[in-house]
């Protein structure tokens, strides 16, 4: 697909890259937006961003815009997991390769797409799973803020914590809800849990699939007057500096890191196969540690800046 040098760069010009972002629903996606910028900037890319405002339209809209643009390669972070096989045939037509960031896509045909750069997200539901029933012996009633629906993140979040949670006869999901990875939603939706649950005394952990619901969260709790981190755990995926700070403050109890680069080794990537012709493996994927409180200080310390 699409090896050698565009007309634009072998006239010595900028390799360029267009990207179409979900928007700006959380820390994460902000730092992601921020990390693909100055990853350009390094390796000397033109990128053009384009702001979908959580809406998938706009990110075809986008793709379109970008093919008649004839840029050198398109990035998205696809809102959804469905829907786009037939915007993505048209950048194949046009012999521009497309390089997923942060989600994945559901289509029969894998060559829509060079490469996606995104971590395990069942692995990371499974690590937050794990680790909430190791705390709790396995007996836990938990409530869980879902991610965006139709998101491959929020389907495999679930799917990777509802395993563990098979395992373990005591651990019970008796909530669950979008919060749609917003902190607004997140507190929403929490503070409509604990109403339901007799003013959040049945529950013992909360579940959210991204670290902004879970401050969302943590706040509902506080205003119902109970302490989160103690009388609710917390335990949720990102390791963005807010949680870090809440972990150090006692108020939250574990988090999965999802890095924000995954543009700079989908840069490496196109500028390996211009350069050589090599064709990346169909998943690059990134790493998902697990982040708790004794080093939650040092790490909010060491993020605070780079996010
Ligand atoms: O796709 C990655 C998820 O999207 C992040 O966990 C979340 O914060 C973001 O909005």
């Amino acid at each position: 697909m699409c090896a050698g040098f565009s007309p634009a760069q072998a006239a010595g010009g900028k390799l360029v890259v267009g990207f179409s972002q979900i928007g700006s629903e959380s820390g994460w996606r902000a730092a992601e937006t921020k990390t693909a910028k100055a990853e350009a900037e390094k390796r000397g890319i033109e990128l053009k961003i384009s702001d979908a405002q959580q809406k998938q339209e706009n990110q075809i809209k986008a793709v379109r815009s970008f093919v008649a643009q004839g840029v050198d390669a398109i990035f998205i972070a696809p809102v959804v997991a469905t829907g786009w096989d037939a915007v993505l045939k048209e950048a194949k037509e046009a012999k521009i390769p497309v390089i997923l960031l942060d989600r994945q896509i559901e289509t029969k045909d894998n060559s829509l797409y060079l490469t996606a750069v995104t971590s395990d997200t069942v692995h990371e539901g499974r690590v937050a799973g794990e680790w909430l029933a190791k705390k709790t012996g396995g007996k836990c009633p938990v409530v869980e803020l879902q991610g965006t629906v139709g998101s491959s993140p929020a389907i495999n979040r679930k799917k990777g914590f509802d395993e563990v949670v098979a395992k373990n006869p005591g651990m019970k999901i008796i909530r669950t809800q979008s919060g749609d990875f917003t902190r607004a939603k997140g507190k929403e939706v929490m503070e409509s849990f604990i109403k339901a649950e007799n003013g959040g005394k049945g529950i013992c952990a909360v579940y959210a699939h991204n670290d902004d619901m879970a401050v969302g969260a943590i706040q509902a709790i506080k205003e119902a007057g109970l302490k989160p981190g103690t009388d609710i755990l917390v335990v949720s995926i990102d390791a963005v500096p807010d949680i870090f700070k809440a972990m150090a403050e006692g108020e939250a109890n574990a988090t999965v890191e999802l890095t924000p680069n995954m543009a700079g080794p989908a840069y490496d990537a196109l500028i390996e196969m211009k350069k050589s012709g090599k064709v990346p493996p169909k998943w690059i994927q990134t790493e998902s540690a697990l982040f708790t409180p004794d080093t939650a200080k040092a790490e909010y310390e060491r993020r605070k800046d780079a996010y």
